[in-house]
């Protein structure tokens, strides 16, 4: 059973939805940057507030704090790990490497959830988070296919690429990702 993941996908895709099913089954970590970002809005830390103006925007925060949360919530103790949402260019990627490399935890499989502009455009506009507005959206998008969409090519070299199709509805696909972890 694969214990190191990552999941990844344009925004909408599920990522969260699906790292946090299978973490929960497997007492896994799951690393979700978006969210540790969040809470640090809500709790309006000076992190929060450096950060919230560019995610309420959709840009990237940099990659040097993302880094730090990520070094902070890693470690060697734990049953596995999910990230999602993290690394999100080949910068990233770059500094993922080192981190794993030091912990001794090389990732072993990265999912791809795949879906079109459409049908994720209209999730996010349902569920309404602050940054769930079509402009927003629009920038999210176009950053993803930019900066994060290489990852897939980068991956699939390392031939650790297994490809999802995430319009689907969520039980389908958590059995699809089971399988493929198995
Ligand atoms: P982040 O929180 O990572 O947002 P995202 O990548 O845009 O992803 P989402 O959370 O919108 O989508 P998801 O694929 O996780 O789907 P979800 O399961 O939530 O990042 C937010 C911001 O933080 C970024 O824009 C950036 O500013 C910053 N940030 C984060 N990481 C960073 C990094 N590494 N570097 C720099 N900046 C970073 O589902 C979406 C909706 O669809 C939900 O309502 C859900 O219920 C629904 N849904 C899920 N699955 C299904 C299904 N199968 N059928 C129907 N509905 C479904």
């Amino acid at each position: 059973m694969k214990k190191h993941l990552l999941f990844l996908g344009p925004p909408g895709a599920g990522k969260g939805t699906q790292a946090a099913l299978i973490s929960e089954v497997n007492s896994y970590l799951h690393l979700s940057t978006g969210e540790l970002l969040r809470q640090e809005i809500d709790s309006n830390t000076n992190l929060g507030k450096q950060v919230k103006d560019i995610i309420n925007k959709g840009e990237l925060v940099s990659d040097q704090l993302v880094l730090e949360i990520v070094k902070k919530n890693l470690n060697k103790d734990n049953n596995g790990w999910i990230l999602d949402g993290y690394p999100r260019n080949l910068s990233q990627v770059n500094s993922l490497n080192d981190v794993l490399m030091n912990i001794s935890q090389p990732l072993e499989i990265v999912f791809y959830l795949d879906i079109p502009d459409e049908v994720l455009i209209q999730r996010l506009l349902m569920r309404g988070r602050k940054d769930d507005n079509e402009e927003t959206i629009k920038t999210r998008l176009k950053i993803y296919k930019a900066n994060t969409e290489p990852l897939i090519e980068y991956y699939k070299n390392l031939s650790l690429l297994e490809y999802i199709n995430a319009d689907g509805d969520v039980k389908t696909i958590s059995t699809e990702i089971k399988q493929k972890m198995a």
